[in-house]
């Protein structure tokens, strides 16, 4: 009937408080205005103990015995054999597991469920996880077909995950049938949980709504079955099943799902609006947090014009979608119509020409929704589904602007009451570092590049295997259950159904689940005993942040535990940047976060522990013997490789903004990690709206752009990474305050050193006859160009990547046509300007200006003495500089 015609979008629903729904008010009075009181709960532990509570509080009982299970007979349960660090214990480490039809029966009042559906695909009783492939039905819906468990959470990149629906249950008894695939002969099925909690008929339509775009209505009603597969709370933060309205729903923050740079801005109620349900409506339609934060597109009207505030899903193709968004005015300045009006486009169709949340809620702090229905026609299995915004210019509306609170969307059964769609297409294989790249079966490969190619082919195509190593790297992203409790407003919990797939455009598919593969919640308990009660003999070091103490979690394995000061605003603000950047960044060149505790207003962070600890204690003031230069080498180049992560690995480019020799870390296998990202920020967005950020960094490592324009972009760390390199080539601090003033800063004394040619003077006597001339030659000219004091100058970190690879490569030749290089071979090399060796054609003009920089860093330099030796982060700076922040 009406999926005639492609993307169809138009809304069905319109609801309107407090101005008409009379009836729904009435309706409302007799919910009354608390949250919904479910008269069915029902959290089943699969093959779990008898009680136990989850991160999130509430409680499960066991299947085993229960009435749910009508026959045990054709299923056996089971633990799962490992249990990832991510995973939480309840209800992912135990199972049911079936060979062959199993039905679950549950006696419920007749109404809507939820129902959500838990699954760690992992071994149990020595079964293949990649043969748990099965399908679920219920009554005449099929949830799932042929799922692939393993296959869609590595496809998603989450260690487990949960499905949820939502069942009209006609006849008081819900039954859920488990199905192993008929494909292969040893598949079976499995599920570790299964909740079911009773809501409202809040997603149901009349289909007499007006029609927006094309068509007739579209009835959701009772025959109709949906799947949940996004819910985000747009502009906020993620909200965890037992904060929602009863409903048990989990809200995920938005910015992954946001496209291109154009980000727009986050907004929360002026200090006199209160975000309120009108008395007497339901209040559990989403939760008043979701109201009380939105994005809104930013407050520069002739930007807002030229741009679209965007979201994309991935979705599968061939489904209608319930797509409802949630509106809220909370700025005092906008409370009357035709002040902030806007359209929504949904897949390139208008949705709403004239969005006006005023003209809908009646009053600023009224939440509102508006449901759309969006057909998206077979194609590719998946695809994405498009959301723009765009201010409405033909009102003349005050604000040329838009706003978005949240939004859910739903899959809708087709008629044949089918759910399920194929299984995301497996990722392809990272191509996990080939890195470390000295190792002697790439001997072979490098002199071939060194001959043949030092033109153009090779280099393109290493460089292009990089990048496919960095496509996939960036689909990693999870996040973990826990409370959501507390101070933190990042609450880790749950997660974006597919933050993912969201960030690129390669993968499969979204699912409704809780990712959460990497972010563990510790208990403040678990991290005191980790610690031997913070012992001070466990201390690492002191940062910024805190105090950085080793410890051991689980059966030993080691960890690095840094503690904040709870105090500390600004730590506060490292603390939530430094989870939310970690908790997106998997790379083998990044330290990775295992996890955080934020209890009693603790915020404890949990790192993988790195053996070696910081560059800095092997290079200088330090009784560690000395670095041999091919192994600098490499822990360059594997910073060199986080960082190129950071600044072209994620969907937006990610600054690292203090770059130095003690946040590149060491593990037991020299394995260079870039770490520390509480300095962190995604960049660069709308310039001319609101780059501005307060200068931070470490002296001796400042960008002097940065620092003049306060112009953050991926060039500052290119120079921080320049001064990194003439560190480990001098082995001296960035800045010594002790030696005369020319010499102070180590990256202006060295391009002078450099201009004069005589920077083989300055490095390292350690070093001296160890590196191989042409070595020498590229390095050193990377780090010149690096530390260029204009940033358009500075070579992208992919290029100074590659360089010192191709530098790696001059050094190993080197060696094995017969080491040895006298000090005199180093001196005596030409430094050429325009060296013709650089096979990328290092082409950023006028890089050898050295003279420039001087005027800013006396200025830096000036400062310095305060943190002579660049260690820390100063406070003092960021007060100095533009306050404005965000
Ligand atoms: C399920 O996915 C795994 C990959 O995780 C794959 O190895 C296996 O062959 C798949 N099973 C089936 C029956 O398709
Ligand atoms: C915004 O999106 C609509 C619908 O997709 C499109 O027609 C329009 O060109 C976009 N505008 C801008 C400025 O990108
Ligand atoms: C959803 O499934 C039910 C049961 O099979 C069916 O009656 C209904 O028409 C389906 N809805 C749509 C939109 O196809």
């Amino acid at each position: 009937m009406i999926f005639s015609t492609n993307h169809i979008s138009m809304r069905i629903h319109s609801y309107r408080w407090p101005v008409s729904a009379f009836s729904l008010l009435l309706l409302a009075f007799v919910i009354s205005a608390v949250d919904y009181e479910p008269t069915e709960k029902i959290f089943l532990s699969c093959g779990g103990p008898p009680d136990s509570a989850d991160s999130d509080g509430r409680k499960w009982t066991s299947d085993i015995g229960s009435k749910f299970v009508l026959s045990s007979t054709n299923s056996l349960t089971a633990s799962a054999a490992i249990q990832k660090p991510s995973v939480p214990q309840v209800p992912y480490m135990s199972a049911r597991i079936f060979h062959s039809d199993f039905t679950y029966s549950f006696p419920v009042a007749s109404g809507r469920m939820f129902l959500r559906l838990y699954f760690y695909p992992a071994s149990y009783n020595g079964l293949d996880a990649s043969h748990g492939v099965f399908s679920v039905t219920s009554g005449p819906y099929t949830l799932l077909k042929n799922f692939n468990a393993s296959q869609t959470t590595e496809a998603l990149n989450y260690d487990y995950m949960i499905k949820e629906f939502s069942l009209n249950v006609p006849f008081e008894w819900l039954n859920i049938t488990f199905t192993p695939s008929q494909n292969a002969s040893n598949s079976y099925a499995f599920v570790n949980g299964i909740e079911i909690v009773s809501h409202p008929d809040i997603y149901i339509t009349d289909g007499t709504e007006t029609v927006v775009g094309q068509s007739t209505g579209f009835n959701i009603d009772n025959s109709t079955a949906l799947e949940n597969v996004y819910r985000l709370n747009v502009g906020g933060n993620d909200i965890s099943p037992s904060h929602d309205t009863g409903l048990q729903r989990s809200w995920h923050d938005d910015s992954n799902y946001i496209f291109s740079a154009a980000r727009g801005v986050t907004e929360v109620p002026d200090p006199n609006v209160t975000v309120s349900y009108p008395s007497g409506s339901p209040s559990y339609i989403a939760p008043l947090d979701v109201y009380t934060t939105l994005r809104s597109m930013g407050p520069n009207a002739s930007v807002n014009q030229n741009y679209n505030l965007t979201w994309t899903f991935n979705i599968d193709s061939g489904f209608s979608y319930l797509v409802r968004l949630h509106f809220c005015e909370v700025s005092d300045h906008v409370n009357k119509v035709n002040q902030r009006v806007f359209s929504i486009f949904m897949n390139n169709r208008t949705a709403e020409k004239e969005a006006d949340v005023i003209g809908w809620a009646g009053s600023n702090g009224v939440p509102v929704h508006r449901d759309y229905v969006v057909f998206v026609p077979t194609g590719p299995p998946q695809q994405y589904l498009w959301l723009d915004l765009h201010p409405y210019t033909l009102s003349k509306s005050q604000r040329y602007d838009a706003i978005l609170n949240g939004l859910e969307i739903f899959k809708i059964n087709g008629t044949n009451g089918n759910l399920a769609g194929p299984n995301p297409a497996p990722l392809p294989q990272p191509l996990v570092d080939t890195g470390q790249s000295s190792g002697s079966n790439q001997s072979k490969n490098h002199k071939a590049i060194i001959g043949g190619a030092v033109g153009g082919g090779l280099a393109t195509l290493l460089v292009a295997g990089l990048i496919v190593c960095v496509v996939s790297y960036s689909q990693m992203r999870k996040k973990d259950p826990s409370t959501g409790d507390g101070w933190l407003p990042l609450s880790l919990y749950g997660n974006s159904p597919s933050s993912g797939s969201a960030k690129t455009t390669t993968t499969g598919s979204y699912s409704s689940s809780r990712p959460s593969n990497l972010c563990r919640h510790f208990s403040f308990a678990e991290i005191k005993d980790a610690t031997n009660d913070f012992d001070e003999a466990l201390l690492l070091g002191v940062g910024g942040f805190g105090k950085v103490y080793r410890g051991e979690i689980d059966s030993g394995a080691k960890v690095a535990i840094k503690r904040g000061n709870p105090l500390s605003e600004q730590g506060m603000h490292e603390f939530q940047t430094e989870i939310e950047m970690l908790s997106k960044l998997r790379h083998r060149h990044l330290v990775s976060l295992i996890g955080y505790c934020e209890e009693n207003c603790e915020m404890v962070l949990v790192y993988d522990y790195m053996a070696y600890g910081t560059l800095r204690e092997h290079l200088y003031k330090t009784q560690n013997p000395p670095l041999p230069w091919k192994q600098r080498l490499e822990i360059c180049i594997g910073a060199a490789r986080g960082l190129h992560y950071l600044h072209t690995g994620a969907k937006h480019t990610i600054i690292h903004r203090d770059v130095k020799t003690t946040n590149i870390l060491l593990d037991e296998n020299w394995v260079a990690k870039v770490s520390d990202f509480g300095l962190s920020k995604t960049g660069p967005s709308l310039d001319h709206t609101h780059v501005s950020t307060v200068v931070k960094g470490s002296f001796g490592y400042l960008d002097p752009e940065y620092f003049r324009r306060q112009q953050l972009t991926d060039k500052s760390d290119v120079y921080s990474y320049g001064v990194v390199l003439f560190e480990i080539l001098c082995a001296r601090p960035a800045l010594n305050p002790t030696l005369p003033k020319e010499q102070v800063s180590l990256a202006e004394w060295a391009l002078h050193c450099h201009k004069k040619e005589m920077l083989d003077k300055i490095i390292d006597p350690y070093l001296k006859g160890k590196i191989a001339p042409e070595c020498f030659k590229k390095v050193a000219e990377t780090a010149v160009k690096c530390v260029s004091d204009v940033g358009s100058d500075r070579p992208p970190m992919g290029d100074v990547l590659w360089n010192l690879e191709f530098a790696l490569q001059l050094q190993e030749s080197a060696e094995e046509s017969g080491g040895g290089f006298g000090i005199e071979d180093v001196k005596s090399f030409e430094f050429t300007k325009d060296s013709d060796l650089s096979p990328m054609g290092f082409d950023y003009s006028n890089s050898c200006s050295v003279g420039q920089g001087s005027s800013t860093s006396i200025e830096g330099r000036s400062l310095a003495s305060q943190d002579s030796d660049g260690s820390t982060p100063s406070a003092v700076f960021s007060q100095i500089m533009n306050p404005e922040g965000r």
